[in-house]
């Protein structure tokens, strides 16, 4: 909710803060500022101070601070609007009807106008494909063994013969191009607007509120020089490591345990199986969120991923992520077809199912895939085996399940018992100790991080500081700082508004700052920055020399920041750019040093 910037500056204008403050505080004049006993926490000493330039207060004993709005936001526990208002009437203004924000509006509601163009745009496509436009879709789609009733189940949609042809309808039914731009469904260029999806058959992907949050659309036919399946890019809504297909219905069923499929299709055909537990992760490898989803419907998850090399390998990368939640894994095992989809169309859902009861435990699997690729016959290759399925037995977490597998591995594949006892102990305080290391290593590397990054914020804040107090300083610097200098947190809106303070008004104020920010938590940092400045009493050289410090230490860490990113991102270019404005900060100080400030 807001008042416009005129009206708050009015209701500001005519409440002085010592004047507020002094009907709640007694205070006492000393110098610019007025000093009485802190309201916000008890203290005998009277280190509470309010300026009356800057028109902000501070507690030099409980930190608090912030303007005339933030005080009474404090003090009577009311929000930014009551403020205003409450102000307002103090000074005898009267208000207009406050509104939300633009951007309020849009960050509150994005999700829901995603939600809703989608559901929209889900019953477009579901029209067509059951229109003549549609025929080649549907056909496609019973050719596959579709029935009418899992077409409708899953909401199968075609996206049309044209380019445009969702664009137009959602404009038709009153959207803007600003609403159609953050679903995802549109490619906007200077060329035009596009449909992302077209001539496609379309499977809308729902979260488990039913809300179509994304689409996946495949081609009809086979793919060559195309992608076989197009997806919705991530948006406010869809996140696909967060997402599994067939969830909101999985949910529902009654079975003790969910089957992990790879495709679109996959989890169609099994649902029509008669499977109605059946998900998939959708062609990216399993994430530990989706993996936690799956832990709030069922412990045990049967992996039913393709069984060619890509399948072996994505359900070996799966059993890890999936056991680290908690869930037991078992693996199916579907040769010699390749995914559940053919299984089912070649020899029925009945055979499916004897497979799901003989489906393998993790190990079983995970030992089968070692003793496939080693050959037995030569003993450097069984030798290496020997390693290999130790190494898989000490990742096994219960001790007692170890000590069988050990057992067990021993009889089966002929290796001396206690060599591999040894050998799975030895991995085992291994990586046990790896671990400890690890945890170290991040726990020193996050503490570093975290000093350096308090060192950067409080020179960002000095600089801020004394750019509100000095122009002369401002207009030193204005032409070199950015606002993306000034690293992630608050200081960079901070930046924004001290810039958009001088350029129209010639001069920044303090308390037309704080009020830019209606959160009352960042008011009062901000009131926080402006209030910090440096060691008043520096003589003309050590003053601009700290500036100068300050300016070329903030480009300096904001520049290696950079450098980082763009050395991550191997953007070789950006570096050598980046090189050279490192360089040029030695010229910049030197002029920094004789500046008029
Ligand atoms: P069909 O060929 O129709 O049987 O597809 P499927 O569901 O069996 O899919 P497949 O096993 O080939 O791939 C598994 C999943 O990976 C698909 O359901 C898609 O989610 C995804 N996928 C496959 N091909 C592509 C592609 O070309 N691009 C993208 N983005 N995803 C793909
Ligand atoms: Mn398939």
């Amino acid at each position: 909710m807001y008042y416009d910037e005129e009206t708050i500056e009015n209701v500001r204008a005519a409440n002085d803060i010592v004047d507020v403050v002094g009907t709640y505080v007694q205070l006492r004049r000393s110098g610019a500022n007025y000093f009485g006993l802190c309201p916000f926490h008890n203290e005998k000493s009277g280190s509470f101070s309010v300026n009356k330039n800057m028109q902000i207060y501070k507690c030099f004993g409980c930190g608090e601070s912030g303007n005339v709005f933030g005080f009474v936001q404090k003090y009577e526990n009311v929000s930014f609007p009551e403020s205003v208002r409450i102000l307002a009437e103090r000074a005898g203004i009267s208000l207009p009807e406050p509104d939300y924000t633009p951007e309020e509006r849009l960050r509150v509601s994005k999700k829901d106008i995603i939600a809703k163009i989608n559901k929209e745009a889900a019953t477009f496509y579901y029209r067509l494909l059951r229109s003549p436009e549609g025929e080649a879709a549907h056909k496609y789609l019973t050719d596959r063994g579709l029935s009418e009733e899992t077409i409708n189940k899953f909401g199968l949609g075609y996206a049309g013969h044209y380019t445009d042809g969702l664009y137009k309808y959602l404009r038709s039914q009153g959207h803007s191009v600003e609403e159609l731009q953050i679903t995802g469904l549109f490619n906007i260029s200077e060329k035009g607007v596009y449909d992302k999806f077209w001539n496609r058959v379309m499977f809308p992907i729902m979260d488990i509120r039913n809300r179509v949050i994304a689409f996946g659309g495949r081609i009809m036919g086979s793919a060559e020089n195309v992608a076989k399946y197009l997806n919705s890019p991530e948006t406010d809504l869809f996140s696909k490591s967060e997402n599994l297909y067939g969830l909101n219905l999985a949910k529902h069923s009654r079975e003790k345990f969910i089957i992990l499929a790879e495709g679109y299709m996959d989890v169609i055909a099994l649902h029509q199986g008669g499977f109605n537990n059946a998900v998939a992760s959708l062609g990216t490898s399993l994430t530990e969120r989706q993996a936690r989803k799956l832990t709030t419907y069922t412990d045990n998850i049967v992996i039913s991923y393709d069984s060619d090399g890509a399948g072996t390998k994505a359900a070996l990368r799966a059993i890890p992520i999936l056991k680290n939640v908690g869930l037991s894994v078992k693996i199916l095992n579907m040769s010699p077809y390749k995914d559940p989809d053919e299984f089912i169309k070649a020899i029925g859902a009945d055979e499916y199912r004897k497979r799901i009861e003989s489906a393998a435990q993790a190990f079983d699997f995970e030992a089968g895939v070692l003793e496939k690729s080693h050959d037995f016959e030569n003993v450097d290759e069984k030798t290496k085996f020997d390693h290999e399925i130790a190494e898989t037995i000490a990742k096994i977490d219960d001790p007692m399940a170890r000590y069988n597998h050990v057992e067990a591995a021993a009889r089966k594949y002929n290796i001396d018992a206690s060599a591999l006892r040894d050998e799975v102990n030895k991995i085992g305080s291994r990586m046990k100790a790896e671990e400890t290391n690890a945890k170290a290593k991040e726990a020193q590397k996050a503490s570093r991080e975290k000093k350096a990054e308090e060192g950067d914020t409080q020179r960002a804040r000095l600089l801020l500081n004394t750019i509100t107090q000095n122009k002369n300083a401002y207009e030193c610097v204005k032409d070199v700082l950015t606002e993306q200098d000034f690293g992630s947190g608050i200081e960079p809106a901070v930046y924004i508004q001290i810039r958009s303070e001088y350029d129209k008004m010639g001069l920044a104020v303090g308390a037309r700052i704080v009020e830019k920010f209606t959160d009352a938590e960042e008011q009062s940092k901000v009131a926080d920055i402006l209030m910090t400045s440096l060691e008043e009493d520096m003589n003309e050289s050590e003053r601009r020399k700290a500036f100068a410090d300050l300016v070329i230490g903030v480009k300096k860490s904001a520049i290696e920041r950079r450098i980082d990113e763009a050395k991550q991102a191997q953007r070789g270019e950006e570096l050598v750019k980046l090189f050279k404005e490192e360089k040029d900060l030695d010229a910049l100080r030197k002029k920094l040093m004789t500046a008029d400030i």
